[in-house]
């Protein structure tokens, strides 16, 4: 195959490298072409369009697969702990025993938030959604460390901003859940785990210790892992292009989480809910409602039904439509909403419109019925793909700033009017 792609343009031969990656995906490197040509490309939503090269996940949509650094999704979500996890997706390689004592030390040394974020929660109105919540405070943790607004300084002092956000998280998520409900929060226990402490601080309360079913604790790690890094996703780009601008980590996550907030992205786990909920409501029709979301006049998609990358399965949704019926039968719960969501894959799989466009259930389909058997409401669900998601946002963000990724600042083709003078008001 060629590693030269030739453009014939306004009578000129311009060549092009291409780009293969370790696993023979192939790019063609356009770093050159405007200088060449004055030409620039044009690709809305980046359908085409690669942004970096990278270490961190690869990803094979036609096939599939999910790997982080190398290693199956299905064989870490089934055998690694989410710390490991993250540990793998930032250090590029499964911690040994002996690292993995030190990097739990380090999360555990830093989950206490300053006192004063307490006063943030006064603030919020009680009916705030969480994902609002957590965006201000991610952000706000940047008025407490000043020194890490230059993220310019030493290699160690990026790490210590790299461990207290990833330590000080579940804290916060716990928190905004406790307001959510109404109760006092917890802090954090530092002699258990990342996953358990999260569950403590959040199922816990100030009379009794938290008695987490090892369901629970299975499927929550199952769930963070699950979602802990999907390349050059929507949010993952946000993050990185405010990054780009040598904006601090707190900032470059913030605005992260806002991108995941759209029901397009991450929020589509709690609009699959509502959905669901929608259509038990309506008598539980769900040819109905697949025709609504198949209507071009209709505005209505089919939540958790489609992906940007997979054109064949969503391999995280495999797993999670697995863990929902072991979680709601260990915990013997019955929830009608799983059946119309079952019902209503079973149909849009073997209808023409989902067939034909590849629409598939992706990993947010199941994982709210997984959520509300824990005992999460619905405005949580976001808030806890952002938990999972965190450690991709950092590493990605740490391998740009690595690569030495200039500021990101797309072009565009102008279509608006030519100069024109200025009319005064009274002439107008
Ligand atoms: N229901 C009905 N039609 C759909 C759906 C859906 N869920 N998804 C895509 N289509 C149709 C779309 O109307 C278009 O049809 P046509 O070719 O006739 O114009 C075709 O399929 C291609 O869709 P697209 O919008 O061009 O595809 P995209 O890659 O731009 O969008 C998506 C991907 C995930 C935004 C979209 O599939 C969607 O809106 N899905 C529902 C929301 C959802 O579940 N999002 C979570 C994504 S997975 C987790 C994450 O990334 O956070």
């Amino acid at each position: 195959m060629s590693d030269t792609v030739k453009l014939h343009y306004d009578g000129k031969e311009i060549e092009l490298p291409v780009i293969v990656g370790s696993q023979n995906e192939r790019g063609i490197d356009i770093k050159k072409l405007r200088a060449a040509t004055g030409l620039v490309t044009l690709d809305p939503g980046f359908k085409n369009t690669g942004s970096t090269t990278s270490e961190i996940t690869y990803l094979d949509g036609e096939q599939g697969v999910l790997r982080y650094r190398g290693y199956p999704i299905e064989q870490l979500a089934e055998n690694a702990s989410f710390a490991e996890v993250i540990y793998l997706l930032l250090h590029g390689d499964l911690p040994t025993a002996e690292q993995y004592k030190k990097f739990d030390n380090d999360l555990t040394m830093h989950t206490l938030v300053h006192e004063d974020i307490k006063n943030f929660f006064l603030a919020y109105p009680s009916k705030s959604h969480p994902m609002g919540q957590l965006i201000s405070i991610v952000s706000a943790l940047s008025t407490f460390y000043p020194e890490s607004l230059d993220p310019n300084r030493s290699e160690e002092a990026m790490q210590l901003t790299m461990t207290r956000l990833l330590s000080k998280f579940p804290t916060i998520v716990s928190w905004i859940y406790k307001k959510g409900i109404g109760h006092p929060i917890m802090y954090p226990k530092n002699n258990l785990d990342y996953v358990s402490n999260f569950l403590h601080m959040t199922f816990g309360n100030v009379t009794d210790d938290a008695k987490v079913d090892p369901v629970i604790s299975s499927a929550m790690n199952k769930l963070l892992i699950l979602h802990a890094d999907h390349e050059q996703n929507c949010s993952t780009s946000t993050v990185k292009i405010v990054g780009s601008s040598h904006a601090n980590l707190y900032a470059s996550v913030s605005a992260g989480i806002a991108a995941l907030w759209g029901p397009l992205h991450g929020g589509a786990n709690q609009a699959v809910l509502e959905m669901l909920e929608n259509i038990k409501n309506d008598g539980g029709d769900t040819k109905k409602w697949l025709d609504k979301a198949k209507d071009k006049n209709d505005p209505f998609r089919l939540m958790g039904f489609g992906h940007r990358v997979y054109k064949n399965f969503d391999p995280r949704a495999t797993i999670i439509k697995k863990a929902a019926d072991q979680v709601l039968e260990k915990l013997n719960v019955s929830d009608p909403v799983l059946d119309i969501a079952k019902q209503l894959e079973h149909a849009a799989l073997n209808d023409d419109y989902f067939k034909d466009r590849k629409l598939f259930p992706n990993v947010d389909f199941y994982s709210g019925i997984i959520y509300r058997a824990m005992g999460f409401p619905v405005e949580m669900f976001t808030v806890l793909f952002a938990l999972g998601r965190l450690p991709g946002w950092v590493a990605q963000w740490k391998e740009m700033r690595d690569l030495k990724t200039p500021i990101g600042r797309p072009r565009q083709i102008y279509t608006g009017e030519p100069e024109r003078p200025f009319i005064p008001l009274a002439d107008r």
